[in-house]
């Protein structure tokens, strides 16, 4: 069932959105090589709980961490640990926050110093294909359409959309209905209606779209263990179009 929200909640909804997405430019300055993704952990979760928000993630069905860190073949839900970035490195940071009753989710894929030009172009394009699903959602299409549009663009480049993880809907629940898939046919799903608000985040990969879930239950990999970029947005839908709620500057 969609919870559509009322433009007062919408309202309420962007500064938990805003607050998450100052945690990505917080963050943004100590992604060097050498700093540990517990560091990166730690440096996002006191920023969270010294503006009075609470991050989602954090025993989250068990969910050891207040944030995901993604590196490399990592698709999605990569856990904080000692591990240290190297230059050539590219790391996904997912911050989810819940503020005055509301959860406020986004995610970028960062560079570590110098990388490959394989890496920079489908990180690159990580974040166009994010662009191309919030450009459809404007259109007040369907689900199925925003998931094609994606699709579409993602394979034409070469690469590969991972099916098993979506966007979702988001409110005072961290995942609500619909799911938000990144590939669909056109006219399918739900109509994309005023006073829906959901993420769009596709999970791209520079070889196939086959996944693997780690030994630790949370840690999806590809399974050729080539690279894997992903970016997201959580989006209001308005009367004449798209409120993007993460977007700050
Ligand atoms: N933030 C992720 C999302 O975009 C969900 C992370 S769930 C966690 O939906 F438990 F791994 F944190
Ligand atoms: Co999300
Ligand atoms: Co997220």
């Amino acid at each position: 069932m969609i919870i559509y929200k009322s433009p007062e909640e919408i309202t309420q909804m962007k500064e938990s959105c805003q607050l998450a997405a100052a945690v990505l430019k917080h963050i943004e300055a100590s992604i060097v090589p050498g700093i540990t993704t517990d560091e990166i952990n730690t440096i996002c979760h006191d920023f969270i709980i010294s503006n009075g928000a609470t991050p989602s993630p954090l025993n989250y069905k068990g969910y050891p961490k207040s944030v995901c860190t993604s590196i490399n073949q990592v698709v999605c839900h990569g856990i904080p640990d000692e591990y240290r970035l190297r230059e050539g490195d590219i790391v996904n940071v997912d911050v989810t926050t819940f503020y005055k009753g509301y959860h406020g989710d986004n995610s970028k894929t960062y560079l570590v110093g110098k990388v490959s030009r394989a890496a920079r172009e489908l990180v690159n394009a990580a974040e166009e294909a994010l662009w191309i699903g919030i450009e459809e959602a404007k259109k007040h299409s369907t689900i199925g359409d925003i998931g094609h549009a994606i699709q579409k663009f993602v394979e034409a480049k070469g690469y590969s959309v991972v099916r098993e993880y979506c966007g979702h809907g988001i409110g005072k629940n961290f995942h609500e209905d619909p799911h938000v898939t990144h590939y669909g046919r056109p006219k399918t799903g739900a109509p994309v209606k005023p006073g829906m608000v959901f993420t769009i985040e596709p999970m791209i990969n520079l070889g196939s779209a086959e996944i693997i879930l780690l030994d630790d239950d949370w840690t999806v990999e590809t399974k050729d263990r080539k690279l894997s970029a992903q970016f997201e947005h959580t989006i209001a839908i308005t009367k004449d179009g798209v409120d993007v709620l993460t977007l700050i500057d």
